[in-house]
């Protein structure tokens, strides 16, 4: 007799069906490639056994092209919500076993309903992609998708944070919706970002540029700055996406979470003490004051690679979650440029949109001079990083360790901008340029008529030095709150940022601001 299948088999069945994604082959060339499946991906990422599907029978509604005769189960998203290390997540996890990975109205819906739970709950929303694009068999219905999307992704921003994951294709206007989120990870040599593939490339400029040169992780994690992370591999991405999560809150109205509290490096205040070098052009590298500075092993670097002169990033201080903007003098003397004060503003955007405080380390020369600079639009760039600074209210530290020179001076996280401690070590050096700059222009037609010219503008160097090279001009005016021994330097941010802990600071009444875009 022919077995009739329950109701109960039937929902296992179709449970199995739908796990298959586009079916074993496809999963075996996914493997192939080095890449996981999007199931595979959730259960790293999750918390085991916490995560739960929704839509998992949902099947696009599409006849053309014999999409009638491609229904699978899911339809090439898989979504749902779980948690990671206890704390509530919704997640999405693009199938490329399935037509491609390629986005459809229904498809979209998925995508969506998981964004505006995640909004009804205040929770991250993390985004696994790995797709062709446009479901092109759908035609506008799923462009129609994407910019639902797009519009979650642009109500969302600053509500919940976003973090995508790129481990695979990412092409054409589907870039835009990780471009919204906070953060973009991307997976070396198995994933790509690009508006215009090498092939459109080639025909309209005539360039020849493989996938990988023209968006791969490398590249645009150093040349163009849209990755703020890369990982060697899936599973390092994945180790890597749960750090990052470590660091933030669930939403806008959270605070960040706290982990035990640590402890300084061993050796730290010595090493503090030692590490401005006696000549004020040679270099040292700002990470190793701040790794001496933060909990041991806290700091977390965003962007690294990019725009190196600038340094961005997380760290903790007593186990709380403080966000790092510093400027480099081992990378271009630690210079202001367009690409830097973008990267400097976003972090500190990201950090005021979500109660992270804000420490600032500047040692900075001034902006970049030069015909690119200038035609590129620093003065735009670096207001932005101004504005960004400017409109910050979380709680504000600046600690100037030695250069502090004119308009940057004012743009790092200033008094003035509405910095609430700012700390300068003895080394620190505040005012409108260099020595020798200076001297040059105030003191020419002194220099000019002297008999030994060098000698002259030795001597008003020196000059120039001693009255404004130091923090105590500064410091006279209250414009540096205190002048600390490098050594101190944790004890003080610490208790200024205990000090600050229940800081409320109202900002006028707008709609929005027009940040210099
Ligand atoms: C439908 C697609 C698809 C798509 C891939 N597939 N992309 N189906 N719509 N966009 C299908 C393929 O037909 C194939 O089906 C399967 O997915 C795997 O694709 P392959 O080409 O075999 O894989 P691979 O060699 O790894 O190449 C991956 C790829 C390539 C580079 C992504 O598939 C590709 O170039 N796809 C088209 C990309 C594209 O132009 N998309 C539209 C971009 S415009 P079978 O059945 O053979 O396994 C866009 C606009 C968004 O997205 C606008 C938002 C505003």
């Amino acid at each position: 007799m022919k077995h009739t299948e329950s109701p109960f088999e039937k929902l296992a069945r179709k449970h199995q069906e739908a796990e298959l994604g586009g079916g074993q082959d496809k999963i075996d060339a996914q493997h192939k490639k080095g890449k996981l499946t999007a199931r595979e991906r959730i259960r790293l990422l999750l918390d085991e056994g916490s995560f739960e599907e929704m839509g998992k029978f949902v099947t696009h509604r599409s006849n053309e092209f014999g999409l009638d005769k491609q229904k699978i189960l899911g339809d090439g998203v898989v979504t749902g919500y779980g948690t990671i290390n206890g704390r509530p997540v919704c997640v999405f996890s693009q199938d490329f076993t399935v037509l491609g990975g390629s986005l459809s109205e229904t498809y979209a819906e998925k995508i969506c309903k998981i964004m505006d739970l995640a909004m009804k709950i205040g929770c991250p929303v993390i985004g696994l992609n790995d797709s062709g694009g446009a479901r092109i068999q759908e035609g506008v219905v799923s462009l129609a998708g994407y910019a639902d999307i797009f519009y979650r992704n642009t109500l969302a921003s600053g509500v919940v944070p976003q973090i995508s994951a790129i481990m695979g294709p990412c092409a054409g206007g589907a870039v835009y919706s990780p471009a919204i989120t906070d953060f973009i990870m991307m997976v070396e040599h198995t994933s790509y970002m690009f508006v215009t593939g090498p092939n459109v490339v080639k025909t309209v400029t005539h360039e020849q540029v493989s996938s990988e040169e023209l968006g791969g992780a490398l590249t645009h994690a150093n040349k163009s700055g849209v990755a703020h992370f890369t990982a060697s591999n899936e599973v390092e991405c994945i180790q890597k996406l749960k750090t990052l999560l470590s660091y933030i809150p669930q939403n806008c109205e959270e605070t960040t979470p706290l982990m035990p509290p640590g402890k300084a490096k061993t050796g730290a205040e010595e090493a503090l003490n030692q590490i401005i070098p006696d000549n004020p052009n040679k270099q040292y590298d700002m990470k190793d004051v701040i790794n001496y500075v933060v909990d041991e092993d806290s700091f977390f670097e965003v962007h690294a690679e990019y725009a190196e002169n600038i340094i961005v990033g997380f760290a903790r201080l007593e186990g709380k979650t403080i966000g790092i903007v510093a400027n480099q003098p081992a990378h271009l003397a630690g210079v202001l440029d367009i690409k830097s004060s973008v990267k400097g503003a976003r972090f500190v955007r990201f950090c005021d949109a979500f109660n992270i405080p804000l420490l600032t380390f500047e040692d900075v020369p001034g902006f970049l001079p030069g015909t690119d600079q200038e035609w590129n639009g620093i003065i735009t760039n670096g207001a932005k990083l101004l504005y960004a600074f400017c409109e910050a209210t979380v709680p504000r530290v600046t600690v100037i360790t030695r250069k502090a020179y004119g308009g940057a001076y004012d743009v790092m996280n200033s008094k003035h901008i509405g910095c609430d401690f700012n700390f300068a070590w003895p080394s620190a050096e505040i005012a409108v340029m260099g020595a020798k700059g200076a001297a040059e222009i105030i003191f020419k037609k002194e220099i000019d008529a002297a008999e030994d010219k060098e000698a002259k503008l030795n001597e008003k160097i020196a000059e120039y030095t001693h009255k404004f090279a130091n923090p105590y001009r500064a410091a006279a005016r209250g414009f540096v709150d205190e002048i600390i021994m490098p050594a101190d330097t944790r004890k003080k941010v610490i208790t200024a940022f205990r000090m600050l802990e229940n800081k409320v600071q109202n900002s006028p009444r707008k709609k929005h601001g027009n940040i210099p875009l």
